[in-house]
């Protein structure tokens, strides 16, 4: 990461002309950092590192190799979008990784969340340096680095540092957003032409639905999990609320309970929802869901999601509980 300073004279970049300005200007520092050199960039489909990859496919187009690895623990969608948006309509040299059934078994059986973390954060290194290894004449490495991670060393991402690349991997760095903001890097990424709903995506821990499968993961609970969020998501959307609300989400504990469906027992896990507004994540306070809201969700969720029987809401602020379960 490069310890830059903003200058104070740079203006907030607000409109769609100051960010076609910023990326002209980024797309000649660009062109005349690399030359004729290849640079890689660890994409995962967040904002950050979607607004770098659309930035250098501009400027130096297959020069940049984008490598994707879905670690299995994405939201519905996710990498299929990666794959539509990068791969597809703009023509990137992407490799994708379908690391799933590598992370699951790794996890099985684990169920101690620091530990977790710590699997799927170094299998990452792991599967990313294996990758570099395999390709040739790469010089620079491409980060989204943005302004906050570089000012608040104590920030979410510092101490949450999944997703972090190998250390020994000397090459230097194309950091072409280290001196936005989180609202500059979203104006400058539909000024590219990213799709709205990558622009604005809320904030998803790098090690995804990991955090969120409580306990020891095990597939049939993450897919439950993936489609109850995806419910969720879809019905957010639909009645307003995905714009208002901060980061909303399913946790699901590896606990069942009894339950009756068609008229026969049925033991299931209970979805938790967790909806929250913050604007440093330090704290959160509790989104105020409309109860036909939650009647909806709660049946789509209890009738479409395999081995779900009940649907929860918490209303634990933060303090005291964090905005994750983990
Ligand atoms: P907690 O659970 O500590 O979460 O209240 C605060 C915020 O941090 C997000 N979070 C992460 N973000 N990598 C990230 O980039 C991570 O590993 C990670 N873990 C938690 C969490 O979603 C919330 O927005």
């Amino acid at each position: 990461m490069q310890s830059v300073v903003r200058p104070e004279s740079m203006a907030r970049i607000t409109t769609p002309e100051l960010a076609n300005a910023f990326i002209e200007d980024q797309v000649a520092k660009v062109r005349a950092q690399v030359g004729d050199k290849k640079v890689l960039l660890a994409l995962s489909g967040g904002v950050d590192s979607s607004v770098v990859a659309a930035l250098l496919i501009k400027a130096i187009g297959k020069q940049l190799v984008c490598v994707h690895v879905n670690h299995g623990l994405m939201r519905k969608g996710e990498s299929e979008q990666v794959i539509e948006v990068f791969g597809k309509e703009l023509d990137a040299n992407l490799i994708y990784i379908d690391a799933t059934d590598r992370y699951l078994e790794l996890l099985k059986g684990v169920s101690d969340p620091e530990t977790k973390r710590k699997i799927i954060g170094n299998e990452f290194i792991k599967i990313f340096d294996e990758e570099a290894k395999k390709l040739e004449g790469i010089e620079f490495l491409a980060q989204g680095t943005i302004y906050p991670d570089i000012i608040e060393s104590k920030g979410v991402k510092a101490h949450h540092n999944v997703g972090g690349l190998p250390e020994d991997m000397k090459m230097d760095l194309v950091e072409p957003v280290a001196l936005l903001f989180k609202d500059e890097v979203r104006v400058v990424s539909e000024a590219l032409g990213l799709p709205h709903a990558m622009v604005y995506r809320q904030p998803f821990p790098g090690p995804g639905l990991g955090v969120r499968c409580l306990g020891a993961i095990t597939r049939d609970r993450l897919e439950a999990l993936r489609e109850a969020d995806a419910i969720l998501r879809e019905e957010f959307d639909k009645c307003g609320l995905a714009e208002k609300v901060w980061q909303y989400f399913i946790a699901i504990p590896d606990i069942k309970s009894v339950g009756v469906r068609n008229d026969v027992r049925y033991e299931g896990w209970p979805a938790i929802i967790r909806a929250v507004n913050t604007t440093d994540a330090m704290t959160a306070t509790i989104e105020e869901i409309p109860y036909p809201v939650l009647h909806h969700i709660t049946d789509r969720i209890t009738h479409e999601v395999e081995g779900i029987n009940r649907v929860l809401l918490d209303l634990t602020p933060k303090p005291i509980g964090t905005i994750e379960w983990e």
